[in-house]
């Protein structure tokens, strides 16, 4: 049985106060939802004291992407040990927004993945297609080449632990969701792929659904087979929708 995950990608949104009302109401969630592993993923300066108000053993924090170094002169980057060292338990790697604004590529996405691992940190790794690309129905291939890179490239590590977003890019906040059917069709696309390449793997890694998940949709997606949880952004800013959220899984 694969435990759930609901993870909060907070992207450029933050501040003290924010932290400081947050984060009381989410643990007070997580502790009466101890099947559930909740994670939040907040801007770096903020990793350090969103941790010191975590009790419940449920809920973990995250970064929202690292750097492929492990350290020297890379102005800007954080490593995989840093994050390590401030507590995270889990990275997001290859957010849609990273490989647009940033250059993530699927190869430094992949080879970021197997880092993450072997620093001990899960990484949840994004993938999704464009408007474009689901109109051309090159959804499906888009999925199977970014999948692929990782699977070539984590093929000498235990990739038991990985989880998966699938976060279509026209569904991220957009207020347009995929429907829980076509979420499911691709989650399942996704298993299959997995399965193919290490059977093992289909029973492990979890696939979470990202893209305007809130409070209304989030129970349908949810109940889907292949679907073991969230990645959500602008419904994770206040605790309360966040929670619902959480209610949902
Ligand atoms: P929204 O939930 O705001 O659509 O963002 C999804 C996302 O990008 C999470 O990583």
């Amino acid at each position: 049985m694969r435990r759930s995950i609901i993870a909060a990608n907070w992207k450029l949104n933050a501040s003290r106060s924010m932290v400081d009302t947050f984060m009381p109401a989410v643990d007070a969630q997580a502790s009466a939802s101890g099947n559930t592993d909740i994670v939040i993923c907040p801007p770096y300066p903020y990793l350090d004291l969103v941790g010191q108000k975590v009790q419940a053993s449920n809920l973990h924090i995250g970064g929202q992407t690292m750097s492929l170094e492990k350290e020297g002169a890379f102005t800007g980057e954080v490593s995989a040990d840093m994050l390590r060292d401030v507590g995270c338990r889990y990275v997001i790697l290859g957010h849609s927004e990273q490989r647009r604004y940033h250059a993530d590529s699927d190869i430094s996405i992949g080879t970021k993945m197997v880092t993450a691992l072997r620093a001990g940190l899960t990484p949840i790794v994004c993938i999704g297609e464009s408007l474009q690309q689901r109109k051309e129905d090159k959804a499906e291939s888009t999925i199977m080449r970014q999948l692929g890179a990782l699977l070539a490239l984590g093929r000498w590590v235990d990739l038991s632990d990985l989880v998966i977003a699938y976060e279509p890019i026209w569904a991220i906040g957009t207020g347009e969701t995929a429907s829980p059917e076509q979420a499911q069709a691709m989650h399942a696309y996704i298993r299959a792929e997995l399965t193919k390449s290490r059977a093992q793997l289909a029973d492990t890694v979890r696939v979470l659904y990202g893209g305007s998940v809130n409070p209304d949709n989030a129970a349908k997606l949810f109940a889907q087979t292949d679907i073991d949880g969230g990645l959500i952004g602008g419904a994770s800013l206040q605790a309360d929708s966040f929670n619902q959220i959480i209610t949902a899984v």
